[in-house]
């Protein structure tokens, strides 16, 4: 489905019926990483996953984009879909925008789902090799950028052995366009250090990571998770950056605990 928010056209997929959880991807994928958990949530929970601007079937328009922009998409689209309050899950890129939602309407939140983030702002180092990423997609396309960032979203293992995970993602990377992984570049570079923010969290909130994640290290997730009061951490063995996909049974496992903890609770 498709809609018209903040002058572009933002697509996702509604699925199911219950209580509302909306997913946001990673740098650079699209909402098509959440299929094993739209499988294993889609019967009891309402599950909203988006393409965020630049992303799969969304427009990719050739400027403007920041972490308030995608939040402001995202927050324009549940308004659309009648949602006021929701748990949201975000990996990675989409747990950095998770933080600038959370900023800006943290009425919105039910609950928190953090899996393979980071709080902290980009180093400068970090920031170079930003620009040298986005002069590389520039410059030598899409499929540039999915032989550099396959081998840093999957744990050695999966690298190796799983050529079907490696197959469907070189596939989503190259599907999106030169604009928006740009796009992504550039606000991930000026975000925030929202270290600050995890101590006023003040949603049930679930930390996941996988054991072997490269990106976003197991002992930062970690200590990431202890500065947000009650908060639950949980690692996914097996698994690197792209925990969800790489090892889906302990993934939603893990969330449906949480979840079903949500409704016991009466939230
Ligand atoms: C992601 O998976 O979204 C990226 O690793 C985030 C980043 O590059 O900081």
């Amino acid at each position: 489905m498709k809609i018209q928010i903040n002058d572009i056209s933002l697509a996702y997929s509604d699925e199911g019926q219950g209580p509302p959880v909306v997913f946001l991807h990673a740098f650079p994928l699209n909402r098509t990483m959440w299929v094993p958990q739209v499988a294993g949530l889609s019967d009891r929970y309402r599950v909203v996953t988006i393409d965020l601007r630049g992303h799969g079937e969304s427009d990719a328009p050739m400027w403007r984009y920041t972490l308030d922009r995608f939040a402001e998409d995202v927050h324009g689209l549940l308004a659309h879909l009648g949602i006021a309050r929701a748990t949201f899950v975000g990996l990675s890129m989409g747990g950095y925008i998770l933080f600038a939602l959370y900023r800006k309407h943290p009425a919105l939140f039910q609950a928190l789902v953090l899996a393979d983030t980071r709080t902290t702002a980009d180093t400068p180092e970090a920031k170079a090799a930003r620009f040298s990423m986005a002069q590389i997609a520039y410059r030598r396309g899409v499929s540039a950028i999915a032989d550099l960032m396959l081998p840093k979203l999957l744990s050695p293992a999966s690298w190796e052995h799983r050529a079907d995970l490696r197959d469907h993602l070189r596939a989503i990377i190259t599907g999106n366009q030169v604009s928006g992984i740009v796009g992504d570049l550039m606000a991930m570079e000026e975000r925030p250090d929202s270290t600050p923010l995890l101590s006023t969290i003040s949603v049930p909130t679930l930390v996941i990571v996988g054991e072997e994640d490269l990106a976003s290290p197991p002992e930062e997730v970690e200590s990431m998770a202890k500065q947000v009061p009650g908060s639950t951490f949980v690692r996914i063995p097996r698994a690197g950056h792209l925990s969800n996909l790489e090892n889906p049974g302990a993934f939603n496992a893990a969330l449906l605990t949480f979840l079903t903890s949500l409704e016991n609770s009466g939230l």
